[in-house]
């Protein structure tokens, strides 16, 4: 069956991204028959009030400009739906995920699509996915304790029943740059394809 990925690119910048060099190189290795592109560079709306109480009504007593509010969400879950894999070219901003990649996950973590309620706590919805975070740095280590990146996007691509998480790190670019560069290469060859 062909398979989808779903390439994410986080970085603010377009040009000498280590994050979007090592995307692009995943998807190119895993070879996936489509490819859907989703680049947060063009920035994403933060969530409204309006899209709140949009997001709270069930979706058959939504009005017309509620479903128009949550348009944008609704196509960016259905871009998770249609892809097997998820490549995501994720910065460390501040110790964390960039603001842009946050404004992306609290438009697809939707109660009912994404994630459903239940007596065992909250559930993700999006089964048998495979996320892969090409992670750069210039001195946090990655899966260090001030290392907010990772460790959220883990949890929060679990949060949606994405458990499956694959970390290639270029991190502390800022000490070496080329071994740390040339060793995130070798893991993205490295990858099951
Ligand atoms: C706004 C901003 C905040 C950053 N914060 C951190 C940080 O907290 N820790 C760190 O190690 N590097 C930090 N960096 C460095 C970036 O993680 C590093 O330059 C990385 O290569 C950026 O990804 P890119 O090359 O794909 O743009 C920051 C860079 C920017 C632009």
């Amino acid at each position: 069956m062909t398979q989808t990925i779903l390439h994410i690119d986080a970085s603010a910048r377009r040009t000498g991204s280590a994050t979007r060099d090592l995307s692009e190189r995943v998807v190119r290795h895993l070879n996936a028959g489509r490819i859907i592109r989703r680049d947060l560079a063009s920035p994403l709306p933060l969530i409204t009030e309006d899209w709140i109480a949009a997001n709270f009504t069930p979706a058959d007593q939504r009005d017309v400009v509620q479903q128009d509010v949550l348009s944008l969400s609704d196509e960016l879950v259905s871009e998770l739906q249609k892809a097997d894999t998820i490549v995501i070219g994720l910065p460390i901003y501040n110790f964390s995920v960039p603001a842009a990649f946050k404004a992306w996950i609290d438009l697809v973590a939707r109660a009912g699509l994404t994630f459903a309620y239940s007596e065992e706590g909250p559930k993700g919805l999006l089964d048998g996915k495979r996320a892969i975070l090409a992670v750069a740095s210039g001195g946090t280590a990655v899966g260090s304790e001030i290392d907010f990146a990772t460790t959220y996007a883990r949890h929060v691509l679990g949060f949606i029943g994405i458990h499956d998480v694959e970390v290639i790190a270029a991190d502390r670019m800022a000490l070496d740059p080329e071994t740390t560069l040339s060793n995130a290469q070798k893991a993205v060859t490295e990858l099951a394809a």
